[in-house]
């Protein structure tokens, strides 16, 4: 069957129609004829994957990677990156005015990846009869991989090592790989069916790993979540952003795009001073400490112990007196900070978006000016509206490209209460 591929959707997905049936294309580019191979039908649309192209689309090339196709992780290597970038603005855009009801001609601007590939410090590898690789597309089918191009080069230097420890030991699920390009060195976790012992850890550790890997751990899963059972060796290590260091624990969230650890909280802190500061979701304090120089004090707070010991650490550590850090849900900060003076909110809400108890928090305490971090743009054009309605004016919104190669769009967007702005 022949369509024609009009552009592409989030997801990774490029979309087409055949007799008024909607298609959604896999590694499909937009303005493109192809033949492609129907793989399901819903009751909406038909999902179907490119077999062959018939006449190339905008920005088509060659995949330099050789798993691509088999292997899930990427969706859009077939599409040059200055393409990519101008697809996840038209998507962003899309939903900004479908979901949103907002029309913006363009973003205020693009934060793209420094490197295409190569730019990733952490890395879930995948585990399944005795092979090392990663899920294809919506699928829990291993393709096993030498290599993969969205990794750290010395990510990839890992791999032999990696597959000798799958040899050896039962059970094993996943091995979450976190790198440090300002350390040079790796910390491991291995995930799987059985808890590992120290003495066991801790003979792959000297057996089977070059000395850059600092720590070893044992996780098991508990309702799809890693949880430690025991470790061996140094369990954090050190990224720099800018003029701060930063100490990140094997079970703290750190940002993947190592390119970026600059200029995005730099972006996201740019803005006139204000004096408090509320940041929820605030991980090991990498956005927190940029902000902490355009305002008199910062209030952070993380769900996560070891991200705010983390945070806490690194306020000392870099010398900064304005931040306080709390381990604590945003429910929890939200409530307790109710009725307070608050000039400036920053989220990074949930897949799910912004809760019942933030929008309270937002129409009671209304804060002069918001900046809403986000990973899914669906959700973030929802509540871009609400917050619109609540008063607030959006004055930038910059796409922010952490993930290259894949459907995954970031967004930075600011906002402030019109009512302030009088
Ligand atoms: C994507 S990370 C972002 C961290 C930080 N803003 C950064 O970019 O480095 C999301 C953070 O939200 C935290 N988190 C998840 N659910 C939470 C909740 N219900 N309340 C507070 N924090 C939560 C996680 O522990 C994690 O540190």
């Amino acid at each position: 069957m022949e369509l024609v591929v009009q552009r592409l959707v989030y997801g990774g997905y490029g979309v087409g129609e055949v007799k008024g049936r909607k298609f959604l294309v896999r590694y499909a580019a937009p303005k493109e004829l192809v033949e492609v191979d129907v793989l399901r039908e819903t009751r909406i649309y038909t999902e179907a994957v490119v077999k062959k192209v018939k006449i190339e689309g905008e920005g088509r090339r060659l995949a330099p990677c050789r798993y691509y196709m088999q292997c899930g992780g990427c969706q859009l290597q077939h599409i040059e990156y200055g393409h990519q970038l101008k697809a996840k603005e038209e998507i962003l855009l899309d939903a900004f005015e479908r979901i949103g009801k907002i029309k913006l001609g363009s973003v205020s601007g693009i934060l793209a990846s420094k490197e295409e590939f190569g730019y990733r410090t952490r890395v879930q590898f995948k585990v399944k009869d005795g092979q090392l690789g990663f899920f294809a597309w919506k699928s829990k089918d291993l393709v096993p991989v030498d290599e993969c191009l969205l990794a750290h080069p010395k990510i990839n230097q890992l791999i032999p090592s990696l597959k000798e420890i799958v040899k050896i030991v039962s059970g094993l699920q996943e091995i979450h790989v976190l790198y440090s390009p300002y350390e040079d060195e790796y910390l491991l976790k291995l995930v799987g069916k059985d808890a590992l012992s120290g003495q066991k850890l801790k003979d792959i550790k000297e057996k089977f790993l070059p000395k850059e890997v600092v720590n070893v751990g044992s996780y098991v899963l508990s309702d799809g979540k890693p949880v430690k059972t025991s470790s061996v060796g140094r369990d954090f290590t050190y990224f720099r952003s800018g003029k701060f260091l930063l100490r990140v624990s094997s079970d703290s969230f750190f940002q993947i795009n190592y390119t970026l650890y600059e200029d995005y909280p730099k972006l996201v802190a740019d803005g006139e001073r204000v004096k408090r500061v509320l940041e929820l979701h605030c991980g090991v304090g990498l956005f927190s400490f940029w902000l902490s120089e355009k305002c008199d004090v910062l209030f952070g707070s993380d769900a996560n112990l070891s991200a705010v010991k983390d945070a806490i650490y690194n306020a000392k550590l870099n010398q900064i007196s304005k931040t306080a850090f709390a381990h604590e849900k945003a429910i929890h900060t939200l409530r307790s900070h109710m009725g307070e003076v608050i000039d400036l909110l920053v989220l990074d809400p949930p897949k799910e978006g912004l809760s019942k108890l933030d929008k309270a928090f937002i129409s009671q305490n209304k804060p002069e000016r918001i900046i809403y971090k986000s990973s899914e743009p669906t959700t973030l054009a929802r509540d871009l509206h609400t917050l619109t309605t609540l008063g607030y004016k959006i004055e930038s919104v910059y796409l922010v490209d952490e993930l290259p190669q894949t459907f995954h769009i970031s967004a930075v967007v600011k906002l402030r209460l019109l009512e302030a702005l009088g």
